[in-house]
């Protein structure tokens, strides 16, 4: 069974391959609608079960649109309104039930375990869109975009500013292991990135700094990425936090100091005048709506890959 719930459980060669692919559809419709099929319907009569236990515009949004390019249909499923290992029904039995009625399963999740809890019991492939520990499919599209106004990503400096330890900088660390690019995160010590990450990062060779000073970390740098400063279910002191990650905000003095083409990315949701100011994502470095868009170019590419 293929499926996406890490960036670290595939290849480099896997991975690189869906990004082509990703890239090679996207430009095969350019004079298509948006939600119009592509012309081999490779998802034809198939369909994807979306299951999201917390909020979701892009995610929602963009997998509903790839599956309908992919020529198949898609039914969101709210965890409140079916049996969902809440007593009635084990997330076991849910697993197979659906394994009977869809072709893929598509989670959010607050806990990673359901993911792999999931894929133990269904009998068809399952793709992460959002746990507590990895946002994969949201790196793979930012992968893309960065490839599409930078070129290749081997070898570049991305500079990751802000909460150092999220799902976000968890599969942004995982992918400078397998597309071998330079990480560099500069976050306070008490948001740096798990002792789990961390030994996993140095085991694969991964190209990582870490510093507490953020303008140390985007010099020269060919791309910026920060995240919401609390995360969806982030059991923290908001107040606190927010205060300790207030010298972490990508203002127009910190993109200055990046490569004069270097780009700005934020997965999205924005919290607006604390990550980034809106001179910087409103700004013509940033990418962020074209990050929004590749979500279903990448997507789709991910679902093929799952399926074929
Ligand atoms: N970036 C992202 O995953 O956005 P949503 O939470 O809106 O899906
Ligand atoms: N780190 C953020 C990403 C949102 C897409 C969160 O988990 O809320």
């Amino acid at each position: 069974m293929k499926n996406f719930i890490n960036i670290s459980d595939h290849s480099s060669v896997e991975l690189k391959a869906i990004i082509e692919e990703a890239k090679k559809r996207k430009q095969s419709r350019i004079d298509l609608n948006k939600s119009a099929p592509d012309n081999d319907k490779p998802f034809f009569g198939k369909s994807m079960a979306m299951i999201f236990e917390k909020p979701s515009t892009r995610t929602r949004m963009s997998f509903d649109i790839a599956v309908k390019q992919l020529g198949g249909s898609s039914i969101i499923l709210n965890p409140d309104g079916i049996h969902y290992g809440k007593g009635d029904e084990t997330l076991q039995d849910t697993a197979r039930v659906l394994s009977e009625y869809v072709d893929i399963v598509m989670l959010r999740t607050s806990t990673h375990k359901n993911l792999d809890e999931f894929s133990r019991h269904l009998k068809i492939p399952i793709i992460n869109g959002l746990s507590d520990l990895s946002h994969p499919c949201q790196i793979m599209s930012d992968i893309l975009t960065f490839e599409e106004s930078n070129g290749a990503i081997k070898n570049k400096i991305i500079s990751w500013i802000g909460d150092g330890n999220n799902n976000m900088s968890n599969s942004l660390i995982e992918a400078a292991g397998r597309f071998d690019f330079n990480l560099r995160i500069g976050c306070p010590k008490k948001y740096s990135p798990s002792k789990h990450i961390l030994s996993w990062a140095k085991k694969n060779k991964v190209k990582l700094e870490i510093t507490s000073k953020p303008l140390e970390a985007v010099e020269n740098s060919d791309c910026i990425m920060t995240d919401k400063w609390i995360s969806m279910n982030d059991k923290v002191n908001t107040k606190i936090k927010k205060k300790i990650l207030k010298p972490y905000q990508v203002n127009k003095k910190l993109l200055n100091r990046a490569n004069k083409d270097a780009i700005f990315m934020h997965c999205l949701p924005v919290g607006r005048g604390e990550e980034v100011t809106d001179e910087v994502i409103d700004g013509r470095q940033s990418v962020v709506w074209r990050q929004a868009l590749n979500r279903v170019h990448a997507q789709k590419s991910i679902i093929k890959w799952c399926l074929d």
